[in-house]
């Protein structure tokens, strides 16, 4: 055994490496450069998305059991339209045709997470596994690699048990941390041997923030300026807890990775002369991505977390900080927690310095003293916040390295939506989205960042959580009109096809023809589409009006027989 302080010493010098592994991201230089032909290293993995409550539907079929947003989506007013994801994209159905639309875009992996309710209904391991639940989820990653496509598998996609939200208030609570572990480690247990890839949480910050801050997502809670502090430490500590497990009980024998997806805008000083705004886009960007990167990396929450929080809590006149505090036994088992680390981007903020005076109302937003803005000449085609930025992910990606120690990363969402009442399958928008995103993302390669793989997001239109189907991100439209839910493809199919046979960007001369090709195939499916209601009307005509038709004709025959049984009479 060592003695203490030789211990303490050892913890100290890890710590000041650790340390004097972050390298300062220069914040004064932002190119914004031309078009960079090239291509992808080779193996680089090219994927499509998507998760659980999102695109599966069967929200109550062969055992599952609630989640919290089958609780929360059933509530009236808290999703557009009142929608919900109880049949979605019917993905729980369609394992087969889905697999195919993967096959013919030749993707080399695909993400999906695995819904807690759906295998455990109450959430607890020792009470009830639900066997058909853990066969969907079998025959999903059996026939992902029967095509040899990679399951990149996520552990929790927003997707609760709603019984442990109602019994603990879910992570408001620690002993979510033992009850996701033992969820995780059935999970190994049964799908291990053949998922080499796991990622416990997907985007922390919006299940803390919005699920526990603004109350926009299940479970809906509006704990102002500490519920989402609270959610996202023990978060952290069950990701720490799960990586562990796999690491001690797990790793020899499956010889998998396990990381987390963070998701993160990227904050441009509006003024890079501007000390003050360099700070505050710093600030944006500890308080997103790094408020979970920098524990699992670094051991601790980023200092100019601390240092806000705590100083406006001690202004509030409160004892303690509303930001937890990790003990340095914590801090040391969290540290190095991940063994790639995905990132979720979409798009990007200007941000300037702007002091909120501490009171009564501070929340999340209001700690950080900041403003966000955007330039009304970034293309918006969709959603109200995603606006296209191509040259903030070069910079997030050049961040990261910078911060982290150049980690390997996965990038494991990135794309862009449209509204509903768009049914145009040739997205232009989306097709230059992909291609000035996905070249930013070579651009960083040639930086130097550990850049493995590409997820588009997503694969499939779906449930856009409280926005419901009124935004769309699928690089396939999916007619929810329809009970069977057919899938389309949207030029972009064609375009992300044509930069994974190419593995990026060869020169100009076929680029310009990507274009073209890819037009021509969406016209053929805007017809298909076009001509849906009709199909779905022929739909109708067989469920109502011929059963109705067959009964009328009964009816008659048998009013007619007993009018000549009478008349024999
Ligand atoms: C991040 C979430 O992880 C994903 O579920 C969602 O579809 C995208 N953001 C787009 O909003």
């Amino acid at each position: 055994m060592l003695p203490q302080s030789m211990l303490r010493t050892c913890h100290l010098l890890v710590l000041m490496l650790c340390v004097s592994a972050i390298e300062d991201f220069d914040w004064t230089k932002n190119d914004h450069g031309s078009f960079y032909y090239g291509v992808f290293p080779t193996g680089f993995s090219w994927g499509a998305g998507g998760s659980a409550y999102q695109t599966e539907g069967a929200w109550n079929v062969d055992g599952k059991g609630m989640s919290i947003w089958d609780a929360f989506a059933h509530k009236k007013g808290k999703i557009f339209l009142n929608d919900t994801g109880d049949f979605s994209c019917e993905g729980y159905h369609k394992v087969k045709d889905d697999i195919s639309l993967m096959k013919d875009m030749n993707l080399k992996h695909y993400r999906f997470s695995i819904s807690w309710p759906r295998i455990l209904p109450t959430g607890i391991k020792n009470e009830n596994i639900n066997e058909k639940g853990i066969k969907y989820y079998d025959d999903l990653i059996n026939k992902l690699l029967e095509n040899k496509i990679t399951p990149i598998v996520t552990l929790y996609h927003w997707d609760l048990p709603q019984i442990l939200e109602e019994k603990y208030r879910g992570w408001q609570n620690a002993s979510m941390v033992n009850l996701f572990n033992d969820f995780a480690n059935l999970c190994f247990e049964r799908f291990g041997n053949r998922v080499r890839h796991w990622i416990t949480f997907n985007n922390p910050w919006s299940i803390a923030v919005e699920g526990y801050e603004t109350g926009e997502h299940a479970p809906g809670l509006k704990l102002r300026g500490v519920g989402a502090y609270k959610a996202a430490h023990h978060i952290i500590k069950a990701h720490a807890k799960v990586w562990h497990t796999y690491d001690t009980q797990w790793r020899n024998k499956q010889k998998g990775l396990v990381g987390i997806s963070l998701s993160g805008d990227w904050g441009e000083p509006v003024d890079i002369s501007n000390q003050r705004d360099i700070e505050a886009a710093e600030r944006y960007v500890q308080f997103y991505m790094g408020w979970f990167a920098t524990p699992l990396f670094n051991g601790d929450y980023p200092q100019v977390m601390k240092d806000y929080i705590g100083r406006k809590s001690a202004q509030q006149g409160l004892g303690a900080s509303r930001l937890p505090v990790f003990t340095a036994q914590e801090k040391s088992y969290i540290r190095g927690t991940c063994d790639f680390l995905g990132i979720g981007h979409f798009t990007t903020r200007y941000i300037t310095q702007k002091n909120y005076p501490s009171g009564r109302g501070n929340s999340y937003f209001t700690d950080r003293d900041l403003a966000e803005l955007v330039d009304p000449r970034w293309p918006d085609p969709g959603s109200e916040w995603l606006y296209s930025v191509p040259w903030g992910f070069r910079s997030l990606l050049n961040f990261v390295k910078k911060q982290y120690g150049n980690p390997m990363i996965y990038v494991t969402e990135n794309g862009v939506s449209e509204k509903m009442r768009c049914t145009d399958l040739c997205d232009d928008w989306r097709m230059q989205y992909f291609k000035d995103y996905i070249n930013e993302m070579l651009k960083a390669i040639k930086d130097g960042v550990n850049i493995k793989a590409y997820t588009a997001w997503s694969l499939l239109d779906k449930f856009e959580w409280d926005e419901g189907y009124s935004e769309r991100f699928g690089l396939y439209y999916v007619d929810f009109r329809d009970k069977n839910k057919p899938r389309y493809p949207k030029a972009s199919v064609q375009y992300y096809k044509s930069i994974i046979s190419s593995n990026g960007f060869p020169n100009q001369r076929e680029l310009e023809s990507w274009k073209g090709k890819a037009i021509e195939t969406c016209s053929s499916s805007n017809q298909l589409l076009a001509a849906d209601p009709l199909i779905s009307h022929m739909g109708m005509v067989t469920e109502i009006v011929v059963p109705t038709m067959c009964t009328l004709s009964i009816l008659l025959s048998a009013v007619f027989l007993m009018f000549l049984l009478r008349r024999r009479l």
